[in-house]
């Protein structure tokens, strides 16, 4: 086979990952809680994490302020959070952005929002989260019951079969809410 048809069917095989072309990040703000995950996710920053939760709100430069939470070693384990922040480098791209969280090993991490839910409250309510690499893959969800009640079969779908999460590690995973003690603030 030449060099060409190699490289095509490579880009066959591995579906390109798309962000979405528009975001109002107003209706992106506010508490998100991990409905599902790759398990890179779980092997690496969210080893033994339960109950994984993310806020976002705007700093005062603009930017994006990042606040999360888990519990670790069970869904009532002791309560861990990492702050950091988030902006949109290329407002071309407003799907793709850049986040950073204190004390990480990284300087900027690659977030990507590849397909959005619709919004009701004037909030999204799911959210596909990835990155060029598709290792790392995040559901995040405005409310964990009723994710699972009207959303869960066509994310995972979409997940699965159109984005073509479906290697072993970074394929979609639950992450349940059952059992989890709340955090103080919730609502
Ligand atoms: C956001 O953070 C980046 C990286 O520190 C910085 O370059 C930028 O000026 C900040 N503010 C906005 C509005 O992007
Ligand atoms: C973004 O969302 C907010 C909250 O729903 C809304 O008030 C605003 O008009 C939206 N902005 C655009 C440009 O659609």
């Amino acid at each position: 086979m030449n060099k060409l048809i190699i490289v095509v069917l490579l880009g066959l095989a591995s579906a390109q990952l798309q962000s979405v072309q528009t975001l109002n990040v107003t209706q992106y703000l506010g508490n998100w809680y991990e409905v599902a995950s790759s398990p890179w996710v779980h092997l690496t920053f969210e080893k033994d994490a339960y109950c994984t939760r993310a806020t976002y709100g705007v700093q005062s430069d603009g930017n994006l302020s990042v606040l999360n939470m888990e519990r670790y070693g069970s869904p009532s384990g002791e309560i861990k959070e990492i702050t950091g922040y988030a902006y949109i480098p290329n407002p071309e791209q407003p799907g793709q952005l850049k986040v950073h969280l204190d004390g990480a090993p990284f300087e900027y991490a690659d977030y990507w929002i590849v397909q959005l839910g619709p919004v009701k409250n004037e909030q999204y309510q799911w959210a596909i989260v990835s990155e060029p690499s598709k290792f790392f893959m995040w559901v995040l969800a405005r409310d964990p019951v009723e994710y699972n009640l009207l959303y869960k079969t066509q994310v995972q779908n979409t997940v699965t079969n159109t984005l073509q999460f479906d290697g072993r590690f970074n394929q979609y995973v639950a992450r349940p809410w059952t059992g989890c003690v709340p955090y103080s603030d919730s609502q």
